[in-house]
């Protein structure tokens, strides 16, 4: 069952009803200031963190879901209603919300009057635009009191939550014209404040929540809104909020616009001290000036849909295969904006109070973005780079305002380094510039301690050389990409809770998968060491990888696939010896991505088993069998009932490295058909079983042994987000990236036919034409570059060159 349907001519997914199985969200925002918006209108605002900085306040376990929002009331005599249908839950005549590229618009119907409300934030005023249009659709004239309304966050969305017996005497606002302004901590910070503003005179405004809701009553039935007159009040203290109320009269066929401002001031030194506390409004009028006319608001959004239509120009395939275009062209790209973004900290199942940027996150993220604004990746790589300890671990995660490692989590996942490697690996493949790797960069954000980028991808490299177990496979220690595999808890004490993670380290548990991305982004360093004329690193790593190489055939092969890990008493993790948990999904995936055992003929058996020990019809688990008690040994992984999350869900991040690890095996059609199952696109169908957005990746879905079979969870900040794109652009599609220049080397089912590729890399246009007369899954013919035969599948780069085409004949030697 589908509750709408994708528009690609617009670039958006069209929502026919408010009630989806879940809220179903957009972002809005790219670089600063950034909203959450959900199908209901739902969701909240900050500038820069989450956590930080909120703007508007989100009530988390609140019941209905998703009823705390930016919300317009409309009054027409007794019938009340909101265009988002949330919160007064009124049914509508019509509705419609179509979330594009960085806007939601919402189009209703409801007693002859017609609205549409588009909201967005333009590409660079650290605002929230609301164009509110009203149309009378009957004959006879309409006289209707329209209320806006939003609740102010303390800023500090955590302590907003707790620190009651302070924030309910801080509040403090102000109102000019049509303009609130929201000025809590004003009074000793000085450096900020917010406002909400609407570009016409205003007939009243409500900055009190409860003199606006009325005692005992809810956002669904607001006093003020049913008496159809505001109530003036002035917050003091408890919960500030901003409502405006217009009343508008509209004769037969009449139209009229409004445009609200929400806006972020951030004061500059100078005006900071000026005032002794009393706000210093210039800059915000200055913004709301900007945003007063139709035409400069409409110009604002013209300029985001250009923005976005460029950005997504940068990789456009052509197919005949309907889904797969529209997955790759835009959705999975948007997605991936939105999770370098994010990383992990602002969803509707992330609090934004929680985890902020994730190292590893992080660096997968900006994999998946790199080709959209390389400028973007590089100062990311650099903040990344900045929370790395001098041994080479690093800080697991880091605030996004003062991008300094979160001490409280730590470091000890020793996954992490190798990840930085893996980033500026992509990179520079992506840009060419190797001038990133001479940047300097602080470990530990401390100054005085810089080195060169290139010194701590050596550091990241090292890190796994100097933490070797028994059987010469990486230290695991706290954990590695799977953050449940907690191999070294099991002398915590039993019924404390798992997030402690048990101590950092240990020296025996050690992590197959580790090796994996130790041979994969171990080559990777080598690569760039090799590039910049490093020649005795190059052996240096050679020797390290090949030792690493031979460790996980030795000590990392189970007999049908590649085994997990060892834990902490040197037993098999993922072994056929296992009651529970035979084998893992992950080291399967990046083992035959970096090769290991390919030429063995293991990595052909390690695929064959994941298909026949882990596949399902909606996506490959994690793990198998579930884990049906809790191991103290292994921890939080069996922490999960069976089924869900690491305990044997369909975790979608990792299905793109079996995707990736079929097309290194040449099967192309395998690895299409694991592609598609988890991909939105192709799962819409049954929404009604999946229930997160149709047009992004969740985190998880439930796996076989979950009573909810299907079910996904968490959606939009997930890795997959990056993986999927790299999967589907860089191997499926085959047009990869390398140091030395592009290439183009797909793997496709047999009758998948022809297709095109326009590649915008390093700033020139490459058009690709693919041609498959025999119709075989993978292998390059010949490869031709404007009309000249070249050998190999790398597009020779050609510094001035403005535009290349290219045709690429797949076919048997
Ligand atoms: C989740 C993991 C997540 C971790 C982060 C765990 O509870 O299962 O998916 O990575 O928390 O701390
Ligand atoms: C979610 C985390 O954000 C990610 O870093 C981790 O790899 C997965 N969970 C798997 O545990």
């Amino acid at each position: 069952m589908k509750f709408g349907y994708f528009d690609d001519q617009n670039k958006e997914y069209v929502i026919k009803t408010p009630k989806t199985p879940l809220p179903w969200i957009n972002y809005l925002g790219n670089k600063e200031f950034f909203s959450l918006i959900s199908n209901t209108g739902g969701g909240y605002t900050f500038y820069k963190d989450a956590k930080l900085m909120r703007i508007t306040r989100y009530r988390y376990n609140d019941v209905p879901a998703d009823c705390n929002g930016k919300y317009f009331y409309i009054k027409d005599n007794d019938v009340i209603w909101n265009p988002g249908w949330q919160p007064v839950k009124e049914s509508l005549d019509s509705y419609e919300c179509h979330h594009g590229m960085g806007y939601s618009k919402f189009l209703s119907k409801k007693n002859g009057v017609e609205t549409s409300l588009l909201t967005f934030v333009p590409l660079d005023d650290a605002c929230e635009i609301s164009s509110l249009t009203l149309k009378n659709n009957t004959e006879e004239k309409k006289e209707l009191q329209v209320f806006s309304y939003l609740e102010w966050c303390l800023w500090n969305a955590d302590d907003d939550m707790k620190n009651f017996q302070r924030n309910l005497s801080i509040g403090e606002v102000e109102i000019k014209g049509s303009a609130i302004y929201h000025k809590t901590e004003y009074r000793e910070r000085r450096n900020h404040y917010a406002v909400y503003a609407v570009n016409a005179q205003i007939d009243g405004f409500d900055t009190d929540r409860d003199a606006f809701l009325g005692e005992y009553r809810s956002m669904e039935n607001p006093e003020v809104v049913q008496k159809g007159k505001s109530s003036n009040s002035v917050a003091s203290g408890w919960s500030p909020i901003a409502s405006h109320q217009l009343n508008v009269t509209l004769n037969p066929g009449e139209e009229k616009r409004y445009i609200f401002v929400l806006g972020y001031i951030e004061n500059q030194e100078e005006d900071k001290w000026e005032s002794k506390g009393v706000i210093n409004k210039k800059r915000a009028e200055l913004l709301l000036d900007k945003y007063y006319s139709d035409a400069a608001v409409d110009e604002a959004f013209q300029e985001l849909k250009q923005y976005w239509g460029k950005l997504l120009a940068k990789f456009n395939v052509q197919t005949k295969n309907e889904k797969l275009n529209r997955m790759v062209n835009i959705w999975h790209q948007y997605q991936c904006m939105v999770t370098f973004n994010m990383s992990r900290s602002a969803s509707y199942y992330e609090s934004g109070i929680g985890r902020g940027m994730g190292f590893r996150d992080s660096c997968q993220d900006l994999m998946g973005f790199v080709h959209l604004i390389p400028e973007r990746a590089r100062e990311l790589i650099i903040d990344i780079a900045s929370t790395q300890f001098k041994d080479g671990s690093a800080y697991h995660q880091y605030q996004p305002l003062t991008k300094k490692g979160n001490a409280d989590i730590g470091s000890g996942f020793n996954d992490d380094p190798l990840w930085l490697i893996a980033a500026v690996s992509a990179y520079v493949r992506e840009t060419g510039d190797v001038s990133i790797l001479d940047e300097m960069v602080p470990f530990d954000n401390e100054i005085g301690t810089e080195v060169t980028l290139m010194e701590h991808l050596k550091r990241s490299f090292d890190f796994t050389v100097n933490h070797k177990g028994p059987h010469g496979l990486p230290l695991i220690g706290r954990a590695d990409w799977n953050d449940c595999l907690n191999l070294n808890c099991f002398s915590a004490h039993p019924g404390e809770s798992f997030q402690t993670f048990g101590p950092s380290e240990g020296p025996v548990a050690e992590s197959v998968f580790i090796a994996g991305m130790f041979v994969k982004y171990g080559k990777e360093y080598g690569d760039l060491c090799k590039l910049i004329g490093q020649d005795d690193e190059v052996k240096r790593t050679d020797y390290e990888v090949e030792k690493v190489y031979k460790a996980v055939l030795e000590s990392g092969w189970d007999g049908e696939w590649f085994l997990r890990a060892y834990d902490a008493n040197g037993d098999k993790v993922g072994s056929h010896v296992c009651e529970e948990g035979k084998i893992y999904i992950e080291p399967q995936g990046f083992c035959t991505m970096a090769n290991i055992g390919v030429k063995e003929g293991l990595a052909e058996k390690a695929l064959s088993s994941v298909e026949h020990c882990l596949d399902t019809k909606y996506g490959i688990r994690i793990l198998a069998p579930a884990y049906t008690t809790y191991h103290l040994e292994l921890g939080e992984v069996s922490s999960y009932p069976p089924g869900y999350k690491e305990n044997s869900g369909i975790f979608c991040h990792n299905n793109p490295w079996i995707s990736i690890a079929e097309t290194v095996l040449g099967h192309g059609k395998r690895a299409f058909d694991v592609y598609q199952k988890t991909c939105p696109a192709y799962v819409e169908e049954f929404s009604e079983v999946h229930r997160t957005e149709p047009y992004v990746y969740s985190q998880m879905i439930a796996g076989s042994d979950a009573i909810r079979f299907g079910e996904a969870k968490n959606s939009w900040l997930t890795g997959t987000a990056a993986w999927t794109f790299i999967n589907a652009s860089q191997y499926i599609l085959g047009v990869y990236p390398t140091l030395n220049g592009l290439s183009v080397n797909p793997c496709i089912p047999l009758e998948f036919g022809d297709f095109t590729v326009t590649r915008n890399y390093r700033g020139q246009v490459y058009n690709i034409q693919v041609h498959n007369p025999g119709g075989v899954e993978k292998g390059v013919k010949k490869l031709i570059v404007d009309g000249i035969e070249v050998e190999g599948t790398i597009i020779p780069f050609e510094e001035n060159k403005e535009e290349y085409h290219i045709d690429v004949w797949l076919g048997k030697e």
